[in-house]
């Protein structure tokens, strides 16, 4: 076998270019109502990436509620499978700089914000994810990674944390000095809500079903946590909603006139019960947002550095032992990000 040049490429005279097996988390079978007997940990040629797309060797990768959904089918059809999950990484490029993978792909012609092109898609819906020893992706979506953040922190960023910000600071625009309630306190996006809200000035008041989580949620930073539906000793300026049907009425009920309601996810269910008359009574603004862009991740990575905000980690574990850390994520007994190492 001939080497090309680029340690992970070899010339395979039946073949061509091709890359060399590597130890990858992948979905191997969808099952919406057993997602992890879809899950595969072992070797695995990933597919040749288009080109000029460039390699990073992973140090480090959180996962996403995301990788459940994969799992379940919901943004990855069979016919792609097998696919490497993951959306989040930081690791090395080919060069040597330590880097910080974004994770939304977009149309080669798309200008603009990313998120908006309705092409896009994110690592392992289209193109090899990054639970695996080595990721391609186009040369603009890698963010230099500052030498303060760990490679296990700097992992936690792309997607959850990313998306967090995006919410607050683009999306509904929040003030310093306003109240905002975070629904679900545990998860990935809602535990980057309540430290990037603190470290931007606002009161942060939380919900969770689980009273650890609750005291957890305090000591990361919240002025005060209350049950699920619990009634509030005021109404809030915003809302930021990642959990749908089981909480949206008490979001719209916890809104001031004229509150905002920032949403990016719906992991108890996606039809919630609408509450229209509220909305329009009230002049309620109900707001989506999804993922971020790369200036979004790059302002994000230099906001962790310069007011000290670090992503909140359950555990981290090596990328041989990935499905003891989707048996968390799917049990839902966690506060904040699981992340897998090299
Ligand atoms: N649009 C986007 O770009 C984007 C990006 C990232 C995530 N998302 C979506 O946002 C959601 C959260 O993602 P994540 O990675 O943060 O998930 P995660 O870490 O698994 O967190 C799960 C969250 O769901 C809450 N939860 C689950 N079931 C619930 C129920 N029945 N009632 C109340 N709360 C419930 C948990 O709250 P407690 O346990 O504290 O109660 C926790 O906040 C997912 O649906 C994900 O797909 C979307």
């Amino acid at each position: 076998m001939l080497s090309i040049g680029h340690p992970c490429a070899e010339l395979n005279p039946s073949r061509g270019l091709w890359f060399r097996a590597v130890l990858s988390v992948y979905a191997a079978h969808i099952n919406v109502d057993d997602p992890l007997s879809g899950l595969m940990v072992g070797q695995l040629d990933p597919p040749a990436a288009p080109s000029g797309w460039v390699s990073v060797d992973v140090r480090a990768a959180s996962l996403n509620h995301h990788d459940l959904w994969s799992l379940r089918g919901v943004g990855l059809p069979a016919d792609r499978l097998p696919m490497i999950l993951g959306c989040d990484a930081a690791g090395v490029d080919a060069d040597g700089n330590e880097v910080v993978v974004h994770s939304v792909v977009t149309d080669d012609a798309w200008r603009g914000d990313e998120t908006l092109d309705p092409r896009r898609s994110i690592l392992s819906e289209r193109h090899a994810g990054t639970f695996a020893e080595r990721v391609w992706v186009p040369r603009r979506n890698l963010v230099p990674k500052p030498a303060a953040l760990s490679f296990a922190e700097a992992a936690c960023l792309p997607t959850a944390w990313l998306t967090a910000y995006r919410m607050l600071f683009t999306r509904a625009a929040v003030v310093p000095g306003s109240t905002l309630l975070v629904q679900g306190a545990g998860g990935g996006v809602a535990t980057a809500l309540i430290a990037l809200a603190r470290a931007a000035g606002l009161r942060v008041w939380a919900t969770s079903r689980s009273e650890e989580k609750r005291e957890r949620a305090l000591s990361l930073g919240a002025d005060a946590v209350f049950a699920p539906g619990s009634r509030l000793p005021e109404r809030v300026d915003v809302v930021a909603e990642t959990v749908g049907a089981a909480t949206w009425d008490h979001s719209l009920k916890s809104l001031k006139p004229g509150g905002t309601i920032v949403i990016s996810g719906a992991t108890s269910g996606g039809d919630p019960p609408a509450g229209l008359n509220r909305v329009f009574f009230l002049q309620l603004s109900v707001i989506g947002s999804t993922m971020g862009t790369r200036d979004e991740l790059d302002r994000l990575v230099q906001l962790c550095v310069e007011r000290d905000v670090r992503p909140v980690i359950e555990s981290t574990v090596p990328m041989e032992d990935a499905r003891a850390a989707f048996e968390a994520l799917a049990g839902g007994d966690v506060f904040g990000k699981l992340v897998l190492t090299r």
